[in-house]
């Protein structure tokens, strides 16, 4: 059901700290029922068709609320987005709820559905840290990717158990291979 006018997206990973399009409009927004995962394979930003990364989809979660960014984006920037976004993610609408003002629009998410071919799915938190403290692609190296996000949700005040207990094993593996930071 896509128009030509203008549309909300929202951004929950690389889409709150890395944005390379054009927006009209920003604002902290939440969606609810969802919640963040390093579960999804990345061929090509975070790693390769060889040894992926692993970067974030949603998944249900009824009570909690996921904190990102929603972007009011032209239609035209669909062009771009749906090609940064295309290792497994499907736009899927979805609810967004503005933090300041409280408002709630329809909006799009970029969603990586568990049959997708880059799904990775769920694995021990100190498994999931060591991939990703190995694995590099274009974009640059997986470990930016969590750490960049962790960063970027402390600015926002999200409480996220997933990505800082993931940030916090990171740097423990790195303390143990590299002799720290
Ligand atoms: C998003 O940021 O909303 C989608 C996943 C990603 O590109 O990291």
């Amino acid at each position: 059901m896509m128009d030509d006018t203008n549309h909300w997206v929202f951004g929950y990973g690389s889409l709150i700290y890395k944005v390379d399009f054009p927006y009209l409009q920003r604002e902290v927004a939440s969606i609810r029922g969802w919640e963040r995962r390093f579960w999804q394979g990345s061929h090509d930003h975070r790693g390769t068709p060889e040894a992926p990364g692993r970067v974030l989809t949603i998944i249900p979660s009824p009570d909690r609320e996921c904190l990102g960014m929603a972007y009011l984006v032209e239609h035209e920037v669909f062009e771009h987005l749906d090609y940064r976004e295309k290792n497994g993610y499907e736009r899927r609408e979805i609810g967004i709820r503005m933090r300041d003002s409280g408002d709630q629009v329809e909006g799009l998410v970029y969603f990586a559905a568990r049959d997708n071919p880059a799904w990775m799915g769920p694995a021990p938190i100190a498994r999931i840290a060591r991939h990703i403290e190995r694995s590099h692609g274009p974009s640059g190296s997986n470990r930016d990717y969590l750490f960049d996000l962790a960063k970027a949700l402390r600015a926002l005040g999200a409480d996220d158990p997933h990505v800082f207990e993931l940030e916090r094993a990171l740097r423990i593996v790195l303390e143990q291979t590299s002799g720290g930071l």
